[in-house]
């Protein structure tokens, strides 16, 4: 049956994200800072907004981690895994101490090993496929690594998982561009791009990117706001059935406008 575009974009109106009991983000900030990493206070405060999302629209399944080093990350992660959960943390080397594992949110299962192997070396893989609800890739960053990982996260994925790359536009790890973009263009995949920051790509699967995207659209601005940063600008120049990602970036002037080119692109940001 036709259904308009404006009612079909009805169907994701915007998420009551108050409903859902969790961590105050001023705890998982203090958390996270108090742990020597990589992750910015700008992807603690997005991350966080992603997976409260997920809470308050019923994800579940598990949380997966390539490249813990220090835990930081791990950190915001933890605050959201529920009780009947899996929490995985895969690290080559064991850089995060005791004492900062048993201080997480949540206690992991930490896996010795790289992500390479680790469809053969982690005894529980198969209890992960079509499961994981988030996963965050933050490991070597080389070329073949970062196709491998983009594999694992098409076999582990949940129908309604979303999948956290870091560093795709640091270009100092430049390797990561074309791995993800062969990976998207030339497999038979579903994974899409949804939303790119400075620091990190946020991938979801494609019938699910109206729900992320309509997030990003309706309440991504109100969710960093909430976390003590109203100063976020959201732009989207092109609409393609092959490419639609949002790109949300902290502002260069104070008063500048929440959505980038309103006046030219406006029609972009009238629905996910
Ligand atoms: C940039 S650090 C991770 C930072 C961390 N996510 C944080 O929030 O601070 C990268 C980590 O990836 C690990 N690593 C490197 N290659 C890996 C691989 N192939 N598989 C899994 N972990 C890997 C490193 O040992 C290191 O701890």
């Amino acid at each position: 049956m036709w259904v308009p575009s404006r009612l079909r974009h009805r169907r994701h109106a915007p998420v009551d994200m108050g409903a859902v009991p969790v961590i105050p983000f001023e705890t998982v900030r203090e958390k996270a800072e108090g742990i020597e990493g990589m992750l910015s206070g700008f992807s603690v405060q997005v991350m966080d907004s992603v997976l409260t999302f997920q809470r308050a629209v019923g994800s579940n399944g598990g949380i997966l981690e390539f490249g813990v080093y220090k835990g930081r990350s791990a950190a915001v992660l933890s605050a959201h895994v529920q009780p009947s959960e899996r929490f995985v943390l895969v690290d080559v080397e064991r850089y995060v101490d005791d004492e900062t594992i048993s201080g997480l949110f949540s206690k992991p299962d930490f896996h010795l090993g790289s992500s390479e192997e680790f469809a053969r070396s982690y005894p529980h893989y198969s209890d992960l496929k079509r499961k994981i609800r988030f996963m965050h890739v933050d490991s070597s960053h080389s070329y073949r690594t970062t196709l491998n990982e983009l594999k694992l996260a098409d076999a582990l994925l949940a129908p309604d998982g979303v999948l956290c790359l870091d560093d795709f536009s640091n270009l100092h790890y430049s390797q990561i561009l074309p791995a993800l973009y062969k990976y998207l263009y030339r497999t038979w995949t579903d994974l899409r791009v949804f939303m790119v920051t400075d620091a990190k790509c946020y991938i979801c699967r494609r019938k699910h990117f109206d729900r992320y995207g309509s997030f990003v659209l309706n309440s991504l601005l109100d969710e960093m706001g909430k976390r003590g940063n109203r100063h976020v600008t959201l732009a989207r120049t092109d609409v393609d059935r092959e490419y639609r990602a949002f790109y949300l970036r902290e502002k260069t002037e104070p008063d500048e406008d929440d959505l980038y080119g309103r006046s030219i692109y406006g029609h972009f940001y009238e629905k996910p």
